[in-house]
């Protein structure tokens, strides 16, 4: 295996007026279903790929900055950034990116005439924003407590002691911004970290004397907009990406006249009483959607209600989520996805956690456990919905039993535990029980998650598509492009949520393979399998 930093596809893309342009024949299928038969009618749609090719210097904002998450994420770009090393007693560690699939992965491009595949860094697939360097990439953000940032780091106990000894000094400069705060929204046993949120005085100041209506939401809203203008002129930015990783939240309920329409939920931001059910994560997305910033939601609520999900659409403004996928529910769509394409049945699924951070203390709340457990299970079903030779789909849809604990141990720290149990029927109602035990800190896996989120959702403002007599236009708002990064994918109304991390991986990867001009990933591998094409490549003697 040879890994090369760059290539060119010789006859490929066009560069012209600042973007890059490729061609791309699209094959399409389309079923029509006859009780139990089938005709498939293949078609090629022409379709034209273009990104501009200036990265623009972007700030990633995160909403729960002094979270574990949060602070991980800083502290390893600024490793990352400043080339770092620190000591432990396993030896001098450097700074990396692992976890992170724009920055520690690759793509095949194809064999040389040895017969050697040659990969390429994905990241050399278009342009994208690089974190390592802080002239193209910073990271900022709210938090309702106003520890700053060395302190919180020291607090979520993720990084290791003589890295955090490095980054103090800088670190303890940076404070989050105030935020909205709502406990009706998250666990009671956040209470006391709320010393950092949004008051009336704040946003007097912020947003100048003559601001006065302070009925309903709306004010907060102006608040965070304003916060993520002087942000981003502070820091020189070109693009923001706001990105909550803060509190999981409980799920608001969807009320007709409240927030089921773009309309009801402008309408219910303005008013005393159903202002009430919009959450503190629905009040960022908001002002992301109207500064047309991308807005990705990394906790499970359901923070994009339909009100809100329209009035992204209508503008135009990307949104994402749900859910980082990290650990548990990622091996999950994993192994079901294998299980059931390999034609064995999974019947019993049980999932069991335990962590001792500040989000397992939330989790111990009723209603926030709840939001988890909804984006956990619904993790197999298209999976399951794949295959009727399995699973019965007459009358009540058969499938797998699934059960989804999670506790608070304090003593473990960021350092969760899962452990999952996967009893599967096969052949001749044989039974097949796998049991996993996975041990490991939570925020060192999803923070190159959360970077990624943020350097492909910048990634999708610059990327557009058109048809041979059709306009250039970006992908849809509701970033699907994004579901291998999430438990619970946001996908546009009346499209199917792919949910099997293959799957997803082979969306992402090959989307940009056409944009860079590069044939899909089939796997085919003819010229090893064909004798005469062996030939002609000299792997056969002619
Ligand atoms: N770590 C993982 O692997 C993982 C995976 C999937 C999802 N998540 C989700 O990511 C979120 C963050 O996880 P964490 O471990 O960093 O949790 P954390 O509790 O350490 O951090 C959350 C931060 O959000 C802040 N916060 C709460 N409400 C806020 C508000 N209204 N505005 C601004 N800040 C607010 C808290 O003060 C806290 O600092 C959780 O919802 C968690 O479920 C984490």
């Amino acid at each position: 295996m040879v890994l090369v930093k760059s290539f060119k596809v010789a006859g490929g893309p066009q560069e012209e007026n600042g973007y890059t342009t490729s061609k791309y024949n699209y094959e399409t299928t389309s079923v029509e279903v006859n009780g139990d038969s089938a005709v498939v009618n293949t078609g090629v749609q022409e379709l034209e790929f273009r990104m501009k090719q200036h990265v623009p210097k972007t700030g990633l904002m995160l909403v729960g900055l002094g979270g574990s998450n949060g602070t991980t994420l800083s502290a390893g770009l600024l490793a990352n950034q400043q080339g770092i090393e620190w000591e432990r007693t396993d030896g001098t560690c450097r700074p990396n990116f692992f976890g992170s699939v724009t920055q520690a992965t690759t793509v095949r491009l194809g064999t040389n005439p040895e017969g050697e595949d040659i990969y390429a860094p994905f990241s050399a697939l278009v342009p994208l924003v690089r974190p390592e360097d802080k002239s193209n990439f910073v990271i900022g953000g709210w938090d309702i407590n106003k520890d700053n940032m060395a302190d919180a780091m020291k607090k979520a106990g993720v990084i290791d002691v003589t890295l955090q000894q490095q980054l103090r000094e800088q670190m303890s400069k940076v404070t989050p911004l105030p935020s909205p705060f709502d406990i009706e929204f998250v666990a009671e046993n956040q209470k006391d970290r709320a010393d950092n949120v949004i008051t009336k005085e704040y946003a007097k100041e912020i947003l100048g004397q003559d601001f006065s209506d302070f009925s309903g939401r709306r004010w907060y809203v102006e608040v965070i907009k304003k916060q993520i203008e002087q942000y981003k002129a502070a820091n020189e930015c070109e693009q923001i990406v706001v990105l909550w990783t803060a509190n999981t939240e409980c799920f608001a309920p969807i009320l007709d006249g409240v927030n089921t329409t773009e309309a009801e939920l402008l309408s219910s931001l303005c008013d005393d009483e159903k202002c009430k059910y919009i959450a503190p994560s629905s009040l960022f997305a908001i002002a992301a959607i109207e500064l047309n910033v991308p807005f990705v939601n990394g906790s499970p609520q359901n923070t994009l209600v339909p009100g809100l999900i329209e009035y992204a659409v209508n503008k135009g403004a990307m949104i994402g989520g749900d859910d980082f996928k990290s650990g548990q529910t990622k091996m999950k769509s994993v192994l079901t996805d294998f299980l059931v394409s390999a034609g064995i049945k999974p019947t019993c699924i049980a999932s069991y956690n335990h962590l001792g951070n500040n989000d397992g203390l939330n989790l111990s709340s009723p209603a926030q456990f709840r939001s988890k457990e909804i984006t956990k299970a619904n993790v197999v079903d298209d999976i399951v919905a794949s295959n009727d030779i399995l699973y019965k789909r007459e009358g009540e849809p058969e499938k797998p039993d699934h059960c989804i604990v999670i506790k608070y141990l304090k003593y473990v720290g960021d350092s969760k535990r899962a452990m999952d149990e996967y009893t599967s029927e096969i052949f001749l109602r044989g039974k097949n029980t796998i049991v996993l035990h996975n041990t490991c800190e939570d925020s060192l896996l999803a923070a190159p998650i959360i970077m990624d989120l943020g350097i492909l959702a910048e990634m999708l403002t610059r990327l557009e598509v058109r048809t041979p007599n059709g306009e250039w236009e970006n992908f849809h708002p509701v970033m699907n492009t994004l579901s291998y990064l999430c438990k619970a994918p946001r996908v546009p109304d009346h499209t199917p949520i792919i949910n099997a991390l293959p799957a997803q991986r082979a969306c992402l990867e090959n989307i940009l393979r056409c944009v860079a001009g590069l044939p899909c990933e089939t796997n085919m591998r003819l010229e090893n399998r064909v004798m005469g094409m062996m030939r002609e490549k000299g792997t056969l003697p002619k």
